[in-house]
């Protein structure tokens, strides 16, 4: 096990009727508010009458930006950054998923330099401060409320580049769960798919392991693979949003991966299925994850497959370990494609063969994709393959 630095000063306020506090929380950064969300969902849920209430009751002065994207473009961050700038914003809201949070803490960063947003992403500028930012959270998934990343899309050069910087850490997140509620089963879906896979890129990682984090990853699995079909059937389940929603969070919020070595591998080859094709990251992830899997199995990492299809699928262990292996690559193909009903292939979603070698070639960088089983190019373009 590695040394780390265990850190995440992020205020969480969980629960029904905690909204009752956004005022307080945004009084301490200052006076004015500048308010982002997306496409209209929290006006259709009264979330946005509600907040704005908060808002002016505590005799704050409310700006907006609204329709930021999923897979949230550099241009919103962009206009964001400008408003900042122009209005002299103390503090911002963001109200919503993981795209509006993400886009919401470039702002913040954007608003503190002179240049473009865009160079955080193409010429990696740093990121010294960033404007406060506090978050509302509808959608349990990306977990962006309780960490520093954010994942922006540049359609012009088609590339979406996550990051991670200090200063783009929320200080404080509203944690209601009934506010997702209104989540389509599809979304609860692709939430479910994309927290499973932030547990899992950490899970299956050959260094030494630290029995405590794999347990505590194997409860949070079993947590979505119970809840998130609940969740669909049952959109108004609160013990089913609330598992899903704190699950979210602690996914990927430092505290599992302290002490083991960062490399992922689904998400840097989702990420550019996104880029191109502006798919659901969830869906993409519920579609590369089993295929992931099967290309990564051999004598050397079936230790792992079988210690997950045991103790997150309940398989039994008296079995040879190749078998169990694949039975937990099935399991979870199960879980993705049956429970969840996502789609199974590239094909149903339209992803084409001729952008599998330039897909790849980015998810490595041109170089080695480190992780679980390093990857070379050739490698993602046949796990690529693997998902027609
Ligand atoms: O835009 P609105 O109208 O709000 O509708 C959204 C959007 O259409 C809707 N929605 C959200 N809350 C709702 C709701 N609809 C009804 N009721 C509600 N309560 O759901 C749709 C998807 O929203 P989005 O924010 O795009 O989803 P998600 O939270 O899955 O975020 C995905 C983005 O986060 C990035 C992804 O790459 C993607 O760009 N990620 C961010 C990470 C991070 N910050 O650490 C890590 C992740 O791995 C991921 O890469
Ligand atoms: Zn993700």
């Amino acid at each position: 096990m590695n040394s780390f630095i265990y850190d995440i000063p992020v205020r969480v306020y969980f629960g029904k009727n905690q909204l009752c506090h956004l005022g307080e929380e945004l009084s301490k950064y200052g006076k004015r508010v500048l308010l982002t969300y997306g496409g209209g969902s929290i006006k259709k849920s009264g979330l946005y009458h509600v907040v704005t209430e908060e808002i002016r009751n505590a005799g704050l002065e409310l700006y907006e930006l609204s329709g930021i994207a999923p897979n949230p473009r550099i241009d919103s961050v962009r206009d964001g950054a400008q408003m900042c700038k122009e209005h002299d914003i103390d503090v911002l809201l963001a109200v919503g998923g993981g795209s509006t949070l993400d886009a919401t803490k470039w702002m913040a960063a954007g608003a503190c330099v002179d240049h473009d947003p865009w160079d955080f992403f193409s010429k990696w500028a740093p990121v010294e401060k960033a404007l406060p930012m506090v978050t509302i959270l509808t959608l349990a998934a990306t977990g962006s409320e309780m960490d520093s990343g954010g994942v922006i899309s540049n359609p012009e050069t088609l590339d979406k580049i996550g990051r991670l910087a200090d200063p783009l850490l929320p200080k404080a997140s509203f944690l209601d769960p009934t506010l997702t509620y209104s989540v389509s089963p599809y979304q609860t879906a692709c939430g479910a798919a994309d927290m499973m896979s932030h547990i899992m890129e950490v899970y299956f990682n050959i260094e030494p392991d630290l029995y405590m984090l794999d347990c505590f990853m194997e409860g949070m699995m079993k947590t979505v693979i119970k809840y998130a079909p609940i969740a669909m059937q049952e959109p108004d389940n609160y013990e089913a949003r609330a598992n899903l929603m704190w699950t979210s969070s602690w996914a990927i919020n430092g505290f599992v991966n302290g002490g083991k070595r960062q490399a992922w591998s689904c998400h840097p080859m989702e990420h550019e299925l996104s880029a191109i094709y502006d798919i659901t990251h969830g869906l993409g992830l519920a579609i590369l994850t089993p295929r992931w899997m099967e290309y990564c199995l051999d004598e050397t990492t079936v230790p792992k497959y079988v210690q997950f299809g045991v103790n997150v699928f309940g398989i039994d262990a008296n079995q040879e370990p190749m078998d169990i292996a694949k039975q937990s690559i099935e399991k979870l193909s199960y879980f993705f494609f049956d429970t969840l009903k996502l789609n199974r292939t590239f094909t149903e979603i339209g992803v084409k063969e001729k952008d599998f070698q330039v897909m790849a070639k980015k998810a490595c960088a041109d170089g080695i994709l480190p992780g679980f089983k390093p990857l070379a190019q050739q490698d993602i373009e046949k796990i690529f393959a693997m998902c027609l």
